[in-house]
């Protein structure tokens, strides 16, 4: 049997720009899934089973429906056969079958702690997870590079036209710069300052977004380009300038910048009022707050150099602060005898 680790990913900066090419900055963060799987007659996804054929016939049926939607520029009809979370696991499940050709099934049970469709990259941990599980039972292979690769292809089931900056940062862990269509570079001298800036962060879940990634990208991408383009320009810029705060930890700058970038995510209607409220109440206690992934609701990142006042102001608003770990290794593997 095989054991798979992946961790979920945040944006600290670049989400919904990295789409249109501008360089992101995104961490993994330590919630996991976690994965055992081991070879079987059928295909059991959490107990629940499928036949081999029937599965790679729905994982097909699912490529060809994305084929139809990037034609159309419409992922409507995708997004809403992907709202079960069983129809992308039992999809990316048949892309594995298809393009590894085993002679059995698996058995795959799932377990993850990281709030589904929240901004922390819960889809791209589990695609790395089911890439990562299926080519070491199956070809005794784990190699990162191909399984980003893979796990890729299996993101545009739920999100349509991602950038490949979340299964990244799942997949290759730490702190990523990341550009559409380039190598990831890992950003290993963040805080080098010995500031301890990341321990100023805290995260809380505003309620999961009524809208799922793929039609929030959809909506951005159908905004007014006289309103869009320069808040993605922007947003692009500051990616730059956040990259050099967060080398030098300049706390100060951190705030403006991480500000900014809620300024302009919400011209793209990516706020919802409950946030709204909570960060200007942030901002006005020196703190500095954001929605992150693809927004609408989700996880909340907030960042002030003292944690326990925006931990109470957190609290206040009827959310539950969290700590997190930035930076943590991408997905392991380990074999377990049976
Ligand atoms: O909400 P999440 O965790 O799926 O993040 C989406 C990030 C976007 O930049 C909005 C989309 C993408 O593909 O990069």
């Amino acid at each position: 049997m095989i054991k798979i680790r992946v961790p979920g990913k945040i944006h600290l900066v670049g989400e919904h720009s990295v789409v249109y090419g501008e360089p992101a900055i995104i961490a993994a963060l330590d919630r996991h899934v976690s994965v055992e799987i081991r070879t079987a007659s059928a295909i059991f996804i959490n107990g629940k089973e499928f036949d081999i054929d029937e599965t790679k016939r729905f994982s097909q049926r699912i490529e060809e429906l994305w084929q139809r939607c990037m034609k159309n520029c419409d992922f409507s009809e995708l997004s809403s056969i992907m709202k079960s979370d069983n129809n992308f696991i039992r999809a990316s499940a048949g892309y594995m079958l298809d393009s590894l050709q085993p002679e059995e099934g698996v058995k795959i049970d799932i377990k993850s702690d990281i709030p589904r469709g929240a901004g922390m990259g819960s889809s791209a941990a589990i695609s790395v997870a089911i890439v990562a599980s299926f080519s070491s039972l199956f070809k005794n292979e784990f190699n990162r590079q191909k399984i980003n690769s893979a796990a890729f292809e299996l993101e545009r089931f739920l999100h349509g036209t991602p950038s490949g900056g979340d299964n990244s940062a799942c997949c290759f862990g730490g702190f990523l710069w990341f550009r559409k269509g380039e190598n990831s570079i890992e950003m290993k001298n963040l805080g080098t300052k010995d500031s301890g800036i990341f321990d100023n962060f805290i995260v809380a879940n505003t309620g999961i977004p009524k809208l799922s990634t793929c039609e929030l990208v959809q909506n951005v991408r159908r905004t007014d380009p006289s309103i869009r383009d320069p808040v993605i320009k922007d947003l692009g810029k500051i990616t730059s300038l956040m990259k050099e705060a967060l080398e030098e930890g300049d706390s100060k700058r951190i705030v403006n910048l991480i500000n900014r970038t809620w300024d302009n995510l919400s011209k793209l209607g990516l706020s919802t009022p409950n946030a709204d409220s909570l960060i200007s109440k942030i901002r006005k206690a020196g703190g500095a707050a954001k929605l992150c992934g693809a927004c609408g609701g989700g996880t909340l990142l907030a960042y002030h150099e003292d944690v326990d006042m925006i931990r109470k102001l957190v609290n206040e608003a009827g959310y539950q602060p969290a700590r997190i770990k930035l930076g943590v290794e991408g997905v392991t593997t380990e074999t377990v005898s049976p």
